[in-house]
């Protein structure tokens, strides 16, 4: 789980999972690079971990918009001259409605930011990786991705656009150690969650097993295992951290 002497570009990083996700690979030894369309999120995360004693930058950019997913990536670049690990973790759920009631804007807004935006930020970093033949990619995926949620069809579909991304540009890599990998967690308690109806939390957490919903940390140890050298011979895969909903 060691990262010393790595790089790592976590977008969506404000708070939440991605918060989560930065403070671990900080911990494990990473320089971290908080990206985050609120910039004072991402300046907060980065002085939590600057107080930490580990090495931040926050990066206020909207991963929808591709050059200011060039320029997150040359920010990075210039502060600390290699990317090591990307975690795409930004990600909106958009109106929980059924179909009949979905309009299309509600379509395009959540594929932008789940899919389109990771497709964007593995495109950006990928001929650095492999030009120094090196990369952990990981992706946060959802179980809506493989079950798919009610009233969810755009978000579940993004999460399951996300999963084949990671399964078909793991497989592009593989002869340059880039490993591309993608979790999938079940509810975890974040502010993400307060835009949900109460109604669709409620039957999320019904379906899973352990009966709760998981924390950020949670997340963050499987991201960062995936993100470690120890990841040598896993690619391809999207991991459950579900408190056993996942029945495949
Ligand atoms: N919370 C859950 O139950 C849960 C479950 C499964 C998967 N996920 C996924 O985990 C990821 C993080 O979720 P969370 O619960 O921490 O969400 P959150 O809403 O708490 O945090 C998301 C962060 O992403 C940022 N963000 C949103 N759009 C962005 C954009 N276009 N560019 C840059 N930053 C942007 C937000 O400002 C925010 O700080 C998402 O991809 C989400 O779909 C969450």
């Amino acid at each position: 789980m060691d990262l010393n002497g790595k790089v790592a570009i976590v977008t969506g990083a404000g708070q939440g999972i991605g918060r989560g996700i930065a403070i671990q690979l900080a911990r494990s030894g990473a320089s971290l690079a908080v990206v985050d369309v609120d910039a004072a999120r991402a300046e907060t995360v980065t002085n939590e971990i600057e107080d930490l004693g580990h090495s931040a930058l926050a990066i206020h950019a909207d991963v929808t918009d591709f050059d200011q997913v060039k320029r997150m990536v040359e920010g990075t670049l210039e502060a600390f001259h290699q990317i090591d690990i990307l975690v795409n973790n930004a990600g909106i759920t958009g109106r929980t409605l059924p179909l009949t009631k979905l309009e299309v804007s509600d379509w395009d807004e959540v594929m932008d930011v789940n899919l389109r935006a990771v497709f964007l930020c593995c495109k950006a970093v990928i001929d650095h990786m492999i030009e120094r033949g090196y990369g952990r990619i990981v992706s946060i995926a959802s179980v809506a991705g493989k079950e798919g949620n009610p009233t969810l069809i755009p978000y579940s579909t993004s999460k399951a656009g996300v999963i084949g991304l990671t399964k078909a540009l793991a497989k592009e890599v593989t002869e340059y150690d880039i490993r591309v990998n993608c979790v999938s967690p079940a509810v975890i308690g974040t502010p993400l969650l307060d835009d949900m109806a109460p109604s669709t939390v409620e039957y999320m957490i019904s379906k899973i097993p352990l009966g709760r919903v998981g924390k950020p940390e949670e997340v963050a140890a499987v991201v960062n295992f995936l993100a470690s050298d120890l990841a040598s011979f896993v690619t391809g895969q999207c991991y459950d951290i579900s408190g056993g909903r996942a029945t495949y």
